[in-house]
């Protein structure tokens, strides 16, 4: 039998249009030190954008909160080159974090400048939408500042809606999933003679 080359779960390697290789997989801890070490080649547009007011770095804390994920309602993706964890640079973060209610999930991403415009957003906010649905969440949301034309049309893509958000100068863009099936009962086995 010929051998399968499976790749892990959530991993998708990827050949961009402009010929660069990236490979879409979840976060992991080792990724932290190649992504401090690359937030200040960020734009501050893109920043502003992404964590909806200026930033000059990622704390510590800000850090280890994107690398390890909570596994039971956090789930993390990131776009780097296919080298090993720690090695690799990392150039997109997309994150879905589930609310304690079960079922609202705010999701936030950014590709950056570097690779953006290539489809790895619509990809991965596509993986971040079957994790939560794999998850039962009933609507998944992100707040966007009303400037920001591109993660509007993407989102839109999707099925996302517009709301307004709790704050001046954002949009909220909504998908609301639909409730999961009820599992069909079997019929009670007919009782033997
Ligand atoms: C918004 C963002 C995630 C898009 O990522 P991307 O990899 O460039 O997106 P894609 O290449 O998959 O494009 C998907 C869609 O996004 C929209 N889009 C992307 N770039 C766009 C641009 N410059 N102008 C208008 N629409 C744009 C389009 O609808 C596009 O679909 P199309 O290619 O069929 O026209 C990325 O630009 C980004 O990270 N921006 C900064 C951070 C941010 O805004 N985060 C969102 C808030 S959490």
């Amino acid at each position: 039998m010929a051998a399968r080359n499976r790749m892990p779960p959530w991993h998708e390697h990827i050949r961009l249009p402009n010929g660069r290789e990236v490979l879409i997989r979840p976060v992991r801890p080792e990724d932290a030190e190649p992504m401090r070490a690359a937030f200040p080649l960020l734009q501050p547009e893109e920043i502003r954008q992404r964590f909806l007011h200026p930033m000059k770095e990622l704390s510590g804390h800000d850090l280890e909160h994107l690398v390890r994920p909570d596994p039971h309602r956090d789930f993390a993706l990131v776009a780097a080159e296919p080298l090993p964890p720690g090695e690799a640079l990392v150039g997109a973060v997309a994150r879905i974090a589930i609310e304690s209610n079960g079922k609202n999930a705010e999701f936030a991403i950014l590709v950056s400048h570097y690779i953006n415009g290539m489809g790895l957003g619509r990809r991965m906010m596509r993986k971040l939408v079957r994790w939560a649905r794999g998850r039962k969440v009933l609507r998944i949301y992100g707040d966007v500042l009303e400037s920001n034309l591109p993660m509007q049309s993407l989102a839109g893509s999707l099925g996302f809606h517009r709301e307004s958000a709790d704050e001046a100068g954002l949009v909220r863009m909504v998908l609301d999933l639909p409730p999961p099936k009820p599992k069909l009962l079997r019929p009670p086995l007919a009782p033997t003679a």
